[in-house]
């Protein structure tokens, strides 16, 4: 498969429909001089994520943008996954989220994961971020990254967006959701993600 470039001042599509996702992608695209479109801008339809894996979820949503705008398109699949869940909720972690009238709470989602998680208390988890890379012809390339930690209760700090409350990264004392966007952008599994990117960008 060739390598594809996207040079600086091209345009590129972000997949998705999740404010704080498009934020953080926002500000990780920036120092490339990508012009970053999010989707709902161009109203794009947000296709069904039917894939098993993260890579695979990444890869329906960049290719439907990319097609339907016809260009560059990136999209981004994550997840928080708990060790004592055997890795759940995994690529259903914004499906635990959804209320009955179709919107999402995360303070619901995180107190259904700590319900669920029970006794003993292991506390391994971890974040998975794919990003996938598509063109309108079909060509498609992903990457991804993984940040690991541990799952805290009760949830901690207003910062960031999801499951960042309860979660604390290896080596650090704060949740994501206390440290400021630099921390976490530093070491996020969307940052990991996004530097094996920067190969093709700018
Ligand atoms: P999807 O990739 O749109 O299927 O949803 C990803 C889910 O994982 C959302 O529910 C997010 O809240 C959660 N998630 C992904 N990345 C992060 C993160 O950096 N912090 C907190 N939650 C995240």
């Amino acid at each position: 498969m060739t390598e594809r470039r996207l040079a600086r001042g091209e345009k590129l599509v972000v997949a998705s429909h999740n404010a704080g996702k498009l934020a953080e992608i926002a500000a990780l695209l920036a120092p490339f001089g990508i012009e970053a479109v999010g989707a709902p801008a161009l109203g794009l339809p947000e296709p069904d994520e039917t894939g098993a894996t993260f890579a695979e979820n990444a890869t329906i949503k960049a290719l439907a943008a990319a097609r339907a705008a016809e260009l560059p398109a990136l999209a981004d699949d994550s997840g928080f996954s708990v060790a004592a869940l055997n890795g759940a909720p995994g690529v259903h972690t914004a499906d635990w989220a959804r209320l009955p009238d179709g919107t999402r709470d995360y303070g619901v989602a995180m107190a259904l994961t700590r319900a669920r998680i029970g006794e003993p208390e292991d506390e391994v988890a971890w974040f998975t971020c794919c990003l996938a890379l598509a063109w309108p012809d079909g060509q498609v390339e992903t990457f991804e990254g993984r940040v690991d930690g541990t799952w805290t209760w009760p949830p901690r700090g207003s910062q960031g967006f999801g499951y960042d409350p309860m979660f604390v990264p290896e080596g650090h004392v704060e949740t994501f959701g206390e440290m400021d966007p630099e921390t976490k952008h530093a070491i996020s599994h969307r940052a990991r993600a996004f530097a094996k990117l920067g190969d093709r960008l700018g």
